[in-house]
């Protein structure tokens, strides 16, 4: 049994605040009958009928991996009319991203309609591990990499690195490329790390989300994720 107001929202007739104004405003019907509480359970075998149309109860999941390009929104709509992720993913139903890419990063980002899967991989005890490529200003000295091993605070909360390789050195130009693997999901949380030990980012990309890794999806390419893959997502909930 689900709540009403999410069934109509999954079944990609509107938002879930929007939803409920439907259901206050009498233009709900289950079984025939006109439901006004927003507390209602339906299941799958409830007729339910939103301004005198019968929803589709097809309730399927889906589940998506973008790599998402430079100067794209990391959100279902934009105010600016800015192009979103949800834009490259040709779909009816009402995906979402799970968590967000600056509007300057590039890479990995999941979206889905699969609110439980979302919940597992942005709630924090779940550890799931997000490795990035950074190029940064300068080089990193002995002090720096310390640091980084030891984890750094950042607004009063310690963000710790699984992992971090230096890549390449740029000594001409006074740049690095750093892969690390972090768990966090703060936003701008990398820019900030760097910031802190006064190499600024000057361009990130993620390249892993916990099992899944870029391989071959170019810029604004996206894929399906495979059962397998979705259950082993699922399986990160401690
Ligand atoms: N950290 C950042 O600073 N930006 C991102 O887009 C992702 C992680």
């Amino acid at each position: 049994m689900e709540r009403l107001q999410k069934v109509i929202a999954e079944a990609g007739i509107t938002s879930r605040r929007k939803a409920e104004e439907l259901i206050i405003n009498g233009k709900v019907r289950v079984n025939g009958k006109v439901i006004v509480e927003l507390g209602t359970k339906v299941d799958g075998n409830d007729i339910i009928e939103v301004n005198e149309k019968m929803i589709n109860l097809n309730r399927a999941k889906e589940y998506y991996l973008l790599n998402k390009p430079r100067g794209v929104i990391s959100s279902v709509k934009d105010e600016l009319g800015r192009k979103t992720v949800v834009d490259y993913i040709n779909t009816d139903k009402r995906i979402y991203p799970v968590g967000r890419l600056d509007y300057d990063t590039t890479g990995l980002i999941i979206l889905t309609n699969d609110g439980d899967l979302a919940n597992i991989l942005m709630h924090p005890s779940n550890k799931v591990s997000k490795t990035y490529i950074a190029k940064i200003e300068g080089l990193l000295n002995k002090d720096d990499i310390d640091r980084l091993k030891n984890g750094i605070f950042i607004d009063e909360r310690k963000v710790k690195v699984e992992n971090f390789k230096i890549l390449d050195k740029n000594i001409e130009k006074n740049t690095s490329l750093i892969e690390l693997t972090i768990i966090e999901g703060r936003n701008h949380i990398v820019k900030k790390l760097f910031a802190s030990i006064k190499h600024p980012v000057i361009r990130l990309s993620r390249i892993k989300i916990a099992c899944l890794e870029v391989g071959n999806l170019k810029s604004g390419e996206y894929r399906k994720l495979t059962i397998k893959e979705v259950k082993k997502l699922y399986s990160l909930k401690v």
